[in-house]
């Protein structure tokens, strides 16, 4: 089965609209006093970074991971922002070759922040030149070919390097080991994503009422990302339809058309777990077949849905495959 891309989807962040990537810049908090949640992360950035500035040094490598739209990039410009230092951004498949990384790394100035997103998708040649750029600030060149070819050093800036990830498990040892600091972003509580949607709120002046503050919160996947999107579609539809007055009715019908249903899943969350009850009698089954059997991407499976599901405990992972919990047979009896 191929399934069409929906340009309107709001969960799957490989599918967002130039009008949604602008929600995210605009939306972005831009201090650590401005990031909602995630308390153990902000005080060990406060610590470690108000430490490297005291010694007028630059802070360790920092690799952030966790589902999409969890704020892994917003929280490596907070970092450099923290720093007082400037940033430089590219992302594991935008440097294809080692030459591209060594150009980027020579350009950089004493204590930059490099951030690479997506870091998991670097590949090996250019990992290796990575090693020693992080370990010892260097550049290690080849010239020339053959017996008579000769390395040279070259010394790089002191950078910090910030590496993100929605695939931990995809990050070679020897490139986890080269990080000073290692943090992972968990899902937002309720009460986090009801700030989150009333800082955003009042920056697009939306006004709204408790209950539909809390129902949006509610269906937001405990993800900042498709709290703000959801809340941008509610005022749409509320200028459309009504006087622009967000009231629960208004959200209730947005999120219908959206079919976003009562806990938040979408259309293809719903097609995952009807697939794994249906066609493999709720599993075991492996990624691949899955993905095969939904029409979806096996990457985006794991990075985006899956984690969610998970989460709330309606699929287990298991060495035999995917497997519908209870909960989860549960959820699609009631729909
Ligand atoms: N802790 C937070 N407090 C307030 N807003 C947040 C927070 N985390 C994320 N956001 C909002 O969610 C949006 C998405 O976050 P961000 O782009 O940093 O996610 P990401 O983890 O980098 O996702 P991806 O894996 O898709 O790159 C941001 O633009 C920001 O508006
Ligand atoms: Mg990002």
């Amino acid at each position: 089965m191929i399934k069409e891309k929906d340009k309107n989807n709001i969960i799957a962040p490989e599918d967002s609209s130039e009008e949604d990537n602008n929600l995210d810049v605009t939306l972005r908090p831009k201090k650590l006093t401005d990031f909602v949640g995630q308390r153990k992360v902000k005080d060990s950035i406060k610590i470690f970074a108000q430490a490297a500035r005291n010694r007028d040094e630059s802070l360790e490598h920092v690799l952030i991971y966790g589902s999409p739209g969890l704020g892994k990039t917003t929280l490596a410009h907070i970092i450099a922002q923290e720093m007082n230092s400037g940033i430089r951004v590219t992302s594991g498949p935008a440097i294809e070759r080692s030459g591209d990384l060594a150009s980027i790394l020579t350009n950089l100035s004493d204590g930059d922040v490099l951030f690479i997103d997506e870091i998991h998708r670097l590949n090996k040649v250019v990992e290796e030149v990575l090693y020693p750029a992080m370990e010892d600030y260097a550049l290690d060149l080849i010239i020339g070919k053959g017996p008579s070819a000769k390395t040279m050093r070259l010394e790089l800036p002191r950078f910090t390097l910030i590496g993100a990830t929605t695939r931990i498990g995809l990050i070679s040892s020897p490139m986890r080991d080269r990080f000073g600091l290692i943090h992972k972003l968990d899902y937002y509580t309720p009460d986090e994503i009801e700030q989150i949607i009333i800082r955003s709120a009042k920056i697009l002046k939306i006004k709204l009422d408790k209950d539909s503050l809390k129902e949006i919160a509610h269906r937001s996947r405990s993800t900042p990302r498709i709290a703000n999107r959801l809340l941008k579609r509610v005022r749409d539809y509320s200028q459309v339809k009504s006087d622009g007055k967000i009231t629960r009715n208004i959200v209730d019908s947005t999120l219908e058309i959206l079919e976003i249903d009562s806990i938040g899943l979408d259309k293809s969350d719903r097609l995952i777990l009807k697939t794994l009850k249906d066609k493999f009698s709720g599993g075991p089954v492996g990624v691949q077949t899955l993905a095969a059997a939904t029409g979806e991407e096996s990457n985006t499976i794991c990075d985006v849905y899956e984690p969610y599901l998970m989460q709330i405990g309606f699929i287990k992972r298991t060495s035999k495959g995917r497997v519908l919990t209870d909960l989860g047979y549960k959820h699609l009896n009631n729909l």
